[in-house]
């Protein structure tokens, strides 16, 4: 790693072999051969850490694969949406984004939300700083018949480039104000994605934070996803939301057939002392048995550590704060339910567990 990455980096985070073997690395590894991999023999009494970029290498190494030969293919998108606000998407996200890095893939955050919780919670202090966000590029994919400078948005989160994102602030708010006086007004992301395949084709998967309620920003958001990631807390009120969700899933499919899209359904929140939660999920896995995701995430009082306000400090999400936590294990395992169903390779190799659902 060059010490301008390093410096470049808001954060560059570390953890211990035996954490990369029962966490990470899939399929299966032991802390041998992880060593002798990544070139940390033992023998000279050091404790080895590993970063993030290691795991990479490391992944490479074992599939006989280089960096230059990777075969690059459009990220897919991971969508946190609910039309309900305070279920749990800002928090999927963020641990999502740092699971995937950490397991080796390259990842894009996107702050499509203009309250930027997930901006902040990533230390980059949305109220004083200087964002370029998704509205402003946009604006300069059509302004610009279609090239965008995305690299200039974009802000490193860990080293080099394994946790990227583009940050929001308050004023993309105006985005839906533009939105509506374009043509074509719903699809313009997916285009400026595609456009500029290039730049979004470095990263193995790109984790969006939809905000809450429909605005014209999320159905692009939404035109661009093949798989929408429905985090749902278990209560009655989400259980309502849910439909909105399905049924914009439904508009989009029809107004677009090529873009054919559906949903997942992450639970979220679950707490066996409360008789709404365990009704709540008992009606999910009645309701959408081929839609939800194996993984319920509990409560874990853990995730209220990770907000930061705006100017606040802030150091990431629990996966990477606390790496050996109930709540850290929960998203780890959800972003590996995630590979598969989402297709999201490393170097053109499918590391997905096959699913235990039954579609
Ligand atoms: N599994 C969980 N256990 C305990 N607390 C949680 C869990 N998931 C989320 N929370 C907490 O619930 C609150 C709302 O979470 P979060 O901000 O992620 O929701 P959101 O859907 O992004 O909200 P918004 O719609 O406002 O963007 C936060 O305080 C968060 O820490
Ligand atoms: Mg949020």
């Amino acid at each position: 790693m060059s010490e301008t990455q390093a410096v470049s980096a808001l954060r560059d985070p570390t953890f211990r072999g035996k954490f990369v073997c029962d966490a990470l690395v899939w399929p299966s590894i032991s802390l041998h051969i992880l060593k002798k991999l990544t070139g940390k023999e033992t023998g000279d009494g050091a404790r080895h850490v590993y970063r993030p970029a290691d795991v990479r290498k490391l992944k490479l190494a074992q599939y006989e694969n280089e960096e230059s030969s990777v075969n690059r293919k459009p990220p897919p998108v991971v969508n946190c949406r609910m039309a309900k606000g305070g279920t749990g998407k800002t928090t999927v996200a963020a641990n999502l984004g740092t699971a995937f890095s950490f397991m080796g893939y390259k990842t894009l955050m996107i702050d499509a939300d203009p309250q930027a919780s997930l901006t902040n919670m990533m230390g980059i202090d949305a109220s004083s700083e200087d964002i370029t966000h998704i509205g402003h590029l946009m604006e300069q994919f059509v302004g610009n018949k279609g090239h965008v400078d995305v690299a200039s948005a974009v802000r490193n989160v860990f080293s080099e480039g394994m946790l990227d994102i583009i940050p929001a602030d308050i004023t993309l708010t105006n985005a839906d104000g533009w939105l509506m006086n374009q043509m074509q007004r719903e699809t313009v992301f997916d285009r400026l994605l595609v456009s500029n395949k290039d730049f979004f084709e470095q990263y193995d998967v790109i984790v969006v934070d939809s905000a809450p309620g429909t605005s014209l920003l999320s159905m692009n958001i939404m035109v661009a996803t093949r798989t929408q990631l429905a985090v749902c807390w278990l209560d009655r009120e989400n259980l309502k939301a849910l439909p909105i969700l399905l049924g914009n899933v439904d508009e989009i499919n029809a107004a677009y057939p090529n873009h054919a899209s559906d949903v997942e359904i992450v639970a979220n929140g679950y707490s066996a002392i409360y008789k709404q939660s365990k009704e709540a999920l008992e009606v999910l896995v009645a309701k959408y048995p081929h839609q939800l995701n194996e993984n319920v995430i509990q409560q874990f009082s853990g995730f209220h550590r990770q907000q930061a306000l705006p100017g606040g400090e802030c150091k990431g999400a629990v996966v990477e704060q606390d790496q050996s936590s109930p709540g850290a294990k929960a998203m780890l395992d959800l972003a590996k339910s995630l590979l598969g169903r989402y297709k999201i390779t490393l170097a053109g190799f499918d590391e997905s567990i096959p699913s235990t659902r039954g579609n």
